[in-house]
């Protein structure tokens, strides 16, 4: 089968779109046809080795960390899904493997797609689609009158948290260029600051959190608008102590690591009385579900920006990473090209 490989760490000669042999599922495991797979700014990321110290990945790997498909074949044991079924899922961290005519994946991973979706658009939904759950729900435990702060709400993960906070009944302020503005303010957005002419920190105050998506100089100054109290959750920055323990199982090394490598922003977060926390999303086939639901009761709309063929999967990896995407960027695949 073909699929898209890295070789080693580097830029975008380190991968290669070869034959490799068609992988077959273990215990617990699930084939699936893949039909769409989605790209994050987690698979340049990983390309460049950025990640390397967390990941650990043997190579050459099969890249690609969410795809939407046909369950083929189910290992011994996977009893949840059967033969045609159609699925989707954000990929085990620590296999990858989406971006390839076939893949196999863990069944507590999978969920049913969304019957009112096609696959390109079901692609592009559960590594952001969860992130912004995650993010949101069970890190900044937002609530109805909650005031939240998104920093750059009109790419893959901002258009899902817009929306997943106005569900969730909270009062949105975003960022976006003129660009994007429309697309948050119909997403939902109650104010939108135009981050090509204006500093945020000069209009937002009193947030009761922010859900940073850009790390670097707009976290370190958001957390001058959140309330005492309050919490700044960044999926963009500089990963913490906790991060090491909760998201990725690590022990005390790589706590202390994280703990000096976050000391500035964990100053900053006490100067201003708040809370820093740097989340790694988790894949789960139950809050994927979730998150089905609310697309099928149209409660949720995920937005595709560009869907690329298989073969072009270095444009698509070029778009991505010039950082201008409105929404969500996906790979088509061989069997679904014509
Ligand atoms: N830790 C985790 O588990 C996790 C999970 C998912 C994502 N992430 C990270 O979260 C970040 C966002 O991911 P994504 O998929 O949403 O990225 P993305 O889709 O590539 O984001 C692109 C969007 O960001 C906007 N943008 C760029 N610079 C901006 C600025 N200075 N102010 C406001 N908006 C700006 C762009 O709008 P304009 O074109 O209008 O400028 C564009 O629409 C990435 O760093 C990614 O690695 C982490």
């Amino acid at each position: 089968m073909q699929a898209f490989v890295l070789t080693r760490y580097g830029g975008p000669e380190a991968t290669q779109l070869r034959e490799v042999p068609k992988p077959r599922p273990a215990r617990g495991e699930v084939l699936v046809r893949v039909h769409a797979a989605g790209l994050n700014p987690v698979d340049f990321k990983t390309r460049d080795g950025k990640l390397k110290l967390i990941q650990g990945y043997s190579l050459p790997a099969i890249m690609g960390n969410e795809l939407a498909g046909v369950v083929e074949d189910c290992g011994e044991g996977a009893t949840r899904f059967a033969k045609g079924d159609r699925v989707f899922a954000r990929m085990l961290k620590a296999a990858m493997g989406a971006f390839a005519e076939y893949a196999v994946v863990p069944e507590d991973l999978l969920a049913a797609m969304p019957a009112s979706l096609d696959f390109e658009t079901a692609a592009g939904v559960p590594l952001a689609g969860l992130t912004a759950l995650q993010a949101l729900r069970d890190e900044l435990n937002v609530r109805k009158g909650s005031r939240i702060f998104i920093p750059g709400g009109a790419g893959g993960v901002g258009t899902f948290a817009i929306q997943l906070a106005k569900q969730l009944g909270v009062e949105v302020t975003t960022t976006a260029s003129p660009r994007g503005r429309v697309l948050v303010e119909r997403l939902g957005a109650d104010v939108v600051i135009d981050y090509t002419t204006q500093k945020f920190e000069d209009h937002v105050r009193d947030m009761d959190g922010v859900f940073d998506l850009l790390g670097g100089e707009t976290l370190k100054k958001s957390f001058s608008v959140v309330k005492r109290g309050g919490k700044v959750v960044s999926v963009a920055g500089m990963p913490e102590p906790q991060t090491a323990r909760k998201d990725l199982g690590r022990g005390t090394g790589l706590a202390a690591l994280f703990w000096l490598a976050s000391f500035s922003l964990r100053a900053e977060a006490r100067k201003h009385g708040v809370s820093y926390r740097y989340l790694f999303m988790h894949p789960s086939g139950r809050e994927l579900a979730e998150l089905g639901q609310l697309i099928d009761q149209k409660k949720l709309d995920p937005i595709i920006d560009r869907v690329f063929p298989f073969a072009g999967i270095a444009e698509a990896f070029a778009y991505l990473e010039a950082g201008r995407a409105k929404g969500k960027v996906v790979v088509r695949m061989p069997a679904t090209d014509a």
